[in-house]
């Protein structure tokens, strides 16, 4: 099959875009209101996306609370949802009031960041600390507004439990990530294979 994307006339009972671009990393961001309360969202629109130095990006469908605060503070962190949290961070996307801290809502503890002040989330294995780059605002339709933007930040610290590094490398299938697929689906990564890149020399980073 094929459809006009912009039309979005799939002619499915749901949109079946998320499920194509699928399986995406979850990224638990952690920011502080202007008061101090502490916000914790999921958001699957979230990935690395450069390496030195190292940025991440998440994407809101309207200005929330996340966006609002990584752009009042300056400062975001990105804790890592795993299997074993699929539970809490599933809460975590309730859409509840500012003054609301959400990390107790969902029986998680904050831990402190070392370079930031929002806090991470302790239960979790893995942990990026950011500041805020920029916004930028993605046009709509006809390139009208659409509301919908993507927030950049430069990730200054990171955090790794030691039981997840093995023989100096981390060990994925210790972490458990769980990723967004399409609908109410999400993916565990719990096995890998390795791939040899070619050209790349024995040893060399792949
Ligand atoms: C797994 C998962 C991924 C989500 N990804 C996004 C996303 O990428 N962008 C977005 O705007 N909302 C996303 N949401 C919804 C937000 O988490 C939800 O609107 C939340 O209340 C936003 O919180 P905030 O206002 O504290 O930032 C996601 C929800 C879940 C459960």
């Amino acid at each position: 099959m094929f459809y006009d994307a912009v039309a979005n006339n799939h002619g499915l009972a749901l949109d079946p875009f998320k499920a194509l671009v699928a399986p995406r990393p979850i990224g638990w961001i952690s920011t502080l209101g202007k008061t101090g309360v502490v916000n914790l969202a999921p958001y699957s629109f979230f990935n690395a996306v450069s390496e030195d130095p190292h940025y991440v990006m998440f994407a809101s469908g309207g200005r929330k609370d996340s966006q609002r605060n990584a752009e009042e503070t300056g400062e975001f962190v990105c804790s890592l949802a795993t299997y074993d949290l699929r539970e809490a961070m599933s809460r975590t996307s309730a859409g509840v009031g500012p003054d609301i801290d959400e990390m107790r809502l969902a029986g998680l503890t904050p831990a402190p960041s070392r370079l930031v002040q929002p806090p991470r989330v302790k239960e979790s294995p893995v942990a990026f600390e950011c500041r805020y780059w920029r916004t930028i605002e993605l046009p709509g339709r006809n390139w009208a507004p659409s509301g919908n933007a993507i927030v950049l930040g430069q990730v200054v610290g990171v955090h790794i439990a030691d039981e997840a590094i093995v023989d100096g490398k981390v060990d994925v299938t210790r972490l458990k990530p769980i990723a967004r697929l399409g609908y109410g689906d999400y993916a565990v990564i719990d096995a890998v294979f390795t791939l040899p890149r070619p050209g790349a020399g024995r040893g060399a980073p792949q």
